[in-house]
């Protein structure tokens, strides 16, 4: 039996992994929520570590909302950055293996193939360079840890960060009957959060002890405006929608032009699904189809 200690066992990903690990009997799982461990308050992560009993820490914690992350710097370093560092020295100390989830926005986009884990971190946001010191930290303090870059996640918990996903906005707003503007010039992959789930599982059945950073998204890739006809055209709802620039989208964070990841990594050890066919598991599993 392997105990796991999963921090943001309620958020969108969290969710699914507390799900999909205690399915199995091999796994006993102690779920955290922020109001047993604020990863805002630094000084106390390692003291609460200390006091629990695990063999794998899953780090599924983030403060993530990109736009609000530019006005607040300081909250989003310590939850990303400084309490993610103090998770690595606490594992290190008492080799634990520690899962860590960071983004696709620790890259600046400016590529236009799809991103390995070999390339340059150069990330054009607050919430991308706290996430790329987070992942410099794991890799300074630990020697034992998975750190899986994921991006545009839907899950069926919805993001408790962002307040539901893309693809419920998407239905949401169709619902509702007004035409449709979705942003054609930014390219990514979109993942299911039990995907993700899944691929953990994998790592902790098979062993694996190839330790570092992986690419872990929907294979394939798609603008928002791609993925948002899918969802559509996998629904049968017909919806007045326009393509539209980002230029005509103002935000107050950047964002990449291309986040895409490269699985070829991964593939190795846990294949992960074409995004069309992880979309249509997930319109399922919340019984829209
Ligand atoms: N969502 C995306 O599109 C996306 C894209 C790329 C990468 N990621 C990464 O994927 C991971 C999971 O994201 P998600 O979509 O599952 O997000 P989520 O649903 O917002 O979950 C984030 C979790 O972090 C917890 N949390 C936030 N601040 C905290 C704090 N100060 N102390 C303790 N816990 C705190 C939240 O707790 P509460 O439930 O109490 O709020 C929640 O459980 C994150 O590392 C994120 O950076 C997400």
């Amino acid at each position: 039996m392997i105990s796991v200690l999963l921090l943001g066992a309620n958020g969108q990903l969290g969710t699914d992994v507390q799900e999909v690990l205690s399915n199995s009997t091999h796994y006993q799982v102690q779920a955290v929520s922020r109001n047993e461990l604020d990863m805002e308050l630094t000084s106390e992560v390692s003291s609460y570590l200390n006091k629990q009993n695990f063999d794998v820490l899953i780090n599924c914690t983030s403060y993530h909302k990109t736009d609000e992350c530019e006005d607040n710097p300081l909250k989003t370093y310590l939850i990303n950055s400084v309490s993610v560092a103090e998770l690595a020295k606490f594992c290190y100390a008492n080799d634990k293996l520690l899962f860590h989830i960071s983004t696709d926005y620790v890259f600046s986009g400016r590529s236009n193939v799809f991103y390995t884990e070999e390339d340059a971190t150069r990330p054009v946001n607050v919430y991308g360079i706290s996430k790329a010191a987070g992942e410099q930290a794991i890799e300074a303090y630990h020697d034992r840890f998975f750190i899986l870059r994921v991006s545009s996640l839907f899950g069926k918990a919805g993001a408790s960060g962002k307040g539901g996903n893309f693809v419920e906005t998407m239905i949401r707003l169709a619902r509702e009957g007004k035409p449709l503007k979705v942003v054609s010039d930014q390219y990514m992959s979109p993942t299911h959060t039990l995907d993700i789930a899944k691929a953990i599982k994998s790592f902790l059945d098979k062993d694996v002890r190839e330790y570092g950073i992986y690419h872990c998204s929907g294979d394939g890739s798609c603008s928002w405006y791609e993925f948002t006809i899918e969802i559509f055209r996998q629904l049968n709802l017909n919806v007045n929608l326009t393509a539209v620039s980002s230029s005509e989208f103002v935000t107050k964070a950047k964002r990449p032009a291309n986040s895409v990841l490269s699985n070829e990594k991964i593939s190795k050890i846990h294949q992960m699904p074409l995004w069309p066919d992880a979309l249509r598991e997930y319109l399922t599993r919340k019984e829209y189809l």
